[in-house]
């Protein structure tokens, strides 16, 4: 199997003028795909309470209210990033979807009891800080055990990193549910997929890295 970090490179020498943002495109398109066939396949209820972690420009939650979901949070450390989803919301028309702006590393009190968490790409941003990004990553997983309620579902995309490294990110307070199918490709007689998606479930006990961490 080809490394993520191998496939970004790939993707790069593939890049040709004015096709990046398109491969973004189709990447967050297929995304949200995925996320929201997985929700409508296991009959996850529409009124579950969903946070959209570094949520961007908030086009995911209108899609997943456009699918009938009714209690969606997004958050984004970026306030220009909340203004923007908030334009997408009016113009979309879901004054119901909230929106705040919150570093998911240090997260509000009032940010707790979500029955599934979503992340596309956020764990990508933030792992990939050059200032303490394994302390980052550690502190991501501890917030995720305090806003996601005890067997609540956690779906993540990821360009970034293999699905084994995501196992070993998330083993302490996560189980592996499912593996999501991503496009893959082959190069230099090698398959590599582009893309991971992992559902996890948190455990039902207290995961002792928030002991640890406290
Ligand atoms: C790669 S973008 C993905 C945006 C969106 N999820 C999507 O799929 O289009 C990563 C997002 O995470 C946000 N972000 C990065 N670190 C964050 C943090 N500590 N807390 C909240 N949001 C964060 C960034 O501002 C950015 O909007």
């Amino acid at each position: 199997m080809l490394h993520m970090r191998e496939n970004c490179k790939l993707f790069k020498t593939l890049e040709m003028p004015g096709k990046s943002a398109l491969v973004l495109h189709r990447f967050g398109e297929e995304s949200m795909v995925r996320i929201i066939r997985w929700l409508e396949k296991h009959e996850v209820p529409l009124d579950s309470s969903v946070l959209d972690i570094g949520t961007g420009n908030g086009v995911l939650l209108v899609e997943l209210a456009k699918s009938g979901y009714v209690n969606l949070t997004g958050i984004d450390y970026s306030p220009s990033a909340i203004q923007l989803s908030e334009k997408v919301r009016e113009k979309e028309g879901m004054s119901n979807i909230k929106l705040k702006v919150e570093d998911f590393l240090a997260p509000s009190a009032e940010l707790s009891g979500f029955d599934i968490c979503i992340d596309k790409g956020t764990f990508d941003a933030i792992s990939l800080n050059p200032d303490d990004a394994a302390g980052k990553r550690r502190q991501y997983v501890r917030s995720l055990c305090r806003v996601l309620k005890p067997q609540g579902f956690f779906l993540i995309t990821s360009c970034n990193w293999t699905k084994e490294e995501l196992l070993d990110e998330f083993r302490e307070g996560f189980e592996i549910l499912e593996e999501l199918p991503t496009p893959k490709f082959c190069f230099g007689g090698r398959i590599g997929n582009s893309v991971t998606a992992l559902v996890f479930q948190r455990k039902k006990t207290r995961p002792s890295i928030l002991d640890k961490l406290d």
